[in-house]
């Protein structure tokens, strides 16, 4: 079958181990199952993997991809929840099994014509939603529903700043917030993403590291050390940041002593629950939000995704079709 695939990891051109050509029909142990993919879609995480980030080198090749909605062996549509784990080792949760991993991290992934997944990770898709919407939800529609809804603890009204305005879990959490009831304001590098953010659903776009109109009760932050001091000088006291990602580096200042007299909290978040995601999916259903989708490729064309990605030069998520 076709697949792309990481061939080799390199850290400063991750396009250089990037491969598209056959690989072999996934096999199904006990308990998984094939799923015919009818949309995938890119997450930066694909890219870490080609710098030789979270993959180790005996797992190369492997396909890449964590997202996919497609059509499972009995011909229900579906879509794939990425993290394969067992929710009981990890105390009900999949995402705390200390042996989780996600799809292309140690099994072939999405981007491909057929993936092998275990069953429980199946979700029915709604027909209100296309293989291509449904393809942006599993990864960063599903972070970004956990770090506003169950991670944030946060009231409907309440105002949340995003870091970045244009990626896939940004875009998302704008999406998301606004229809949850909360005003939203979002950071951006360019006076473009800016302005994308705003028609998309943000209230106010600001410029990196602007000073607020006023502080804000939670912060979402996926650029990390770029963004880090910005993200704690606008919270309000007892305010809240919720990290998923750090894009421009991991180890910022950590300014400790604004944390403890304005009583903030860190919290960590990562991926979702496949009831996370049924829950997501409904929510799409419901309110009528559907993911931003910056361009839909031929899975052949995979390549020019992922070098728009690695350029920044995208607004929302990118889907492949095979
Ligand atoms: N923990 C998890 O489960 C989880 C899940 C999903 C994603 N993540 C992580 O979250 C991050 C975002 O993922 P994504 O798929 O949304 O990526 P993406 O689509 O490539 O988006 C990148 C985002 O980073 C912003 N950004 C701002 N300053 C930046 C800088 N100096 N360098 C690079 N980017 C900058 C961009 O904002 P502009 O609009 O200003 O360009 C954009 O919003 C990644 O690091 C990813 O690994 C983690």
């Amino acid at each position: 079958m076709f697949a792309v695939s990481a061939a080799r990891t390199d850290e400063k051109d991750p396009l250089a181990g990037l491969e598209a050509g056959e690989r072999p029909e996934p096999e199904a142990p006990e308990g998984w199952t094939t799923v015919t993919v009818r949309a995938a879609s890119l997450n930066h995480h694909d890219l870490w993997t080609l710098r030789g980030v979270g993959i180790s080198q005996d797992r190369l090749p492997i396909v890449l991809g964590c997202d996919a909605a497609g059509v499972d062996e009995d011909g229900n549509e579906v879509v794939v929840h990425a993290v394969i784990g067992d929710p009981a080792a990890g105390g009900g949760d999949e995402t705390l099994d200390p042996r989780r991993s996600l799809l292309s991290e140690r099994y072939d992934g999405t981007l491909a014509e057929r993936v092998a997944v275990p069953r429980r990770n199946l979700v029915p898709k709604p027909a209100a939603l296309s293989f291509e919407e449904a393809a942006c939800l599993p990864t960063a529609w599903l972070t970004a529903y956990r770090m506003l809804f169950d991670k944030a603890g946060l009231e409907p009204g309440a105002t949340v700043l995003v870091q970045g305005a244009s990626g896939g879990v940004a875009t998302a959490l704008v999406a998301l917030g606004r229809a949850g009831g909360y005003r939203m304001w979002v950071t951006g590098r360019s006076e473009e993403k800016r302005a994308r953010a705003v028609e998309l659903g943000a209230d106010a776009a600001f410029e990196p590291g602007a000073r607020l109109p006023e502080r804000v009760d939670a912060v979402m932050e996926t650029v990390g050390q770029a963004t880090w001091a910005h993200s704690l000088k606008s919270l309000r006291p007892g305010g809240r940041i919720v990290v998923s990602g750090a894009t421009s580096g991991s180890v910022p200042p950590a300014d400790l002593s604004r944390v403890f007299f304005l009583q903030l909290s860190v919290v960590g978040s990562t991926m979702g629950t496949r009831d996370q995601l049924a829950r997501l999916l409904t929510f799409c259903e419901q309110t009528g939000v559907r993911p931003e989708i910056d361009r839909v490729l031929p899975l052949v064309e995979a390549r020019e995704g992922f070098a728009a990605m690695d350029r920044g030069e995208l607004f929302g998520k990118i889907v492949f079709t095979p």
